[in-house]
């Protein structure tokens, strides 16, 4: 982890807010590239980690920019950032890791940004903008006080391949299968935000005969998964032999480090990937947003932060 300070807090929008994070000696960050999203560990919750993408531009190193949604469905972390996080302050923050890299070699890059999403949009613009890319830049929003940094949009160099569409004005409406017609081998796409606006970003985009791999996703939380008809099932560990039941209210995560089998978590929810392990026998039933579905077919790997069995047994190549 590195110890950082939050530089300035300053509120971008309804509900947003950023925290601009430095070195208490303003010594250099980790480089990172458009896409990458750090690990905060959120104050006043002991432990508590959430993620939170790079919004500055990726060629800077004496600072990270965070934006941060309070939102009364999230888990709570974020609430906590709002009421707690002052300029001033210390915290604990992770390397950054990028899961939603730009693709090398496109002609042209579409970003579609919902809400909250635009933070790691935005860093992609700045870095597509930086190297003379071609792309323009879709971002939706409820409504125009919900749009954050729209100033910074705006003074940009690319504000005029910002197009901005909000919920409550009609005219403005995103076209998606219009902006996704024609596809092409060298054009990729990226979305990033709440997960019915990925997903009819994303069904457009295949309806306009795109391919999966020109398209990019990031989310940011999983949608709720009906747990009632849950039931138990075992797991053994490959290298000991040993068997654990995991019970229906409990993941294989918790169960495994109860019993000092630590497999390492982040997200806990299947978008982040961290926990990926290693699947020998037997048939889990994937509830992670992290693998693609041909990956998840192969049924060789799991995310056991959340996901379960089909199988009364799975063996884990642990
Ligand atoms: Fe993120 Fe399991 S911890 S996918």
């Amino acid at each position: 982890m590195i110890d950082v300070m939050v530089i300035s807090r300053r509120d971008e929008a309804l509900d947003i807010c950023s925290f601009e994070l430095a070195r208490a000696d303003r010594s250099p960050l980790p480089a990172f590239s458009a896409g990458a999203h750090i690990e905060v560990q959120v104050p006043g919750e002991s432990g508590l980690l959430r993620q939170y993408s790079l919004c500055n531009h990726p060629a800077e190193q004496h600072r990270y920019l965070i934006g941060v949604l309070d939102d009364p469905a999230s888990r709570g972390g974020s609430s906590a950032m709002h009421q707690l996080l002052r300029a001033g302050m210390a915290l604990r923050i992770s390397e950054p890791r990028n899961l939603f890299p730009l693709a090398e070699h496109a002609r042209r890059s579409l970003l579609f940004a919902g809400g909250i999403g635009i933070t790691p949009i935005l860093c992609m613009a700045e870095q597509l903008a930086s190297s003379g890319a071609d792309f323009e830049l879709h971002y939706c929003v409820r409504a125009r006080d919900r749009a954050a940094f729209v100033e910074r949009l705006h003074a940009s160099s690319f504000a005029d391949r910002v197009f901005l569409h909000s919920d409550q004005e009609p005219g403005t409406a995103l076209d998606a299968l219009s902006v996704l017609a024609g596809p092409q081998p060298d054009v990729h796409l990226y979305v990033c935000g709440p997960g019915g606006f990925m997903q009819h970003v994303l069904d457009s985009a295949r309806q306009q005969g795109w391919q999966e791999a020109n398209l990019h996703r990031e989310y940011f939380a999983a949608a709720p998964v009906d747990t009632s008809a849950d039931g138990s099932f075992c797991v053994r560990i490959a290298s000991s032999g040993q068997e654990f039941e995991i019970p229906a209210d409990q993941t294989v995560v918790q169960v495994l480090e109860r019993h000092g089998v630590e497999i390492a978590v982040s997200c806990e929810q299947g978008v982040c990937g961290t926990c990926l392990t290693g699947v020998l026998d037997g048939v889990p039933e994937h509830r992670d947003l992290y693998l693609t579905e041909e990956e998840q077919a192969l049924n060789n790997q799991f995310t056991p932060c959340c996901s379960r069995a089909k199988t009364a047994m799975l063996v884990l190549d642990l």
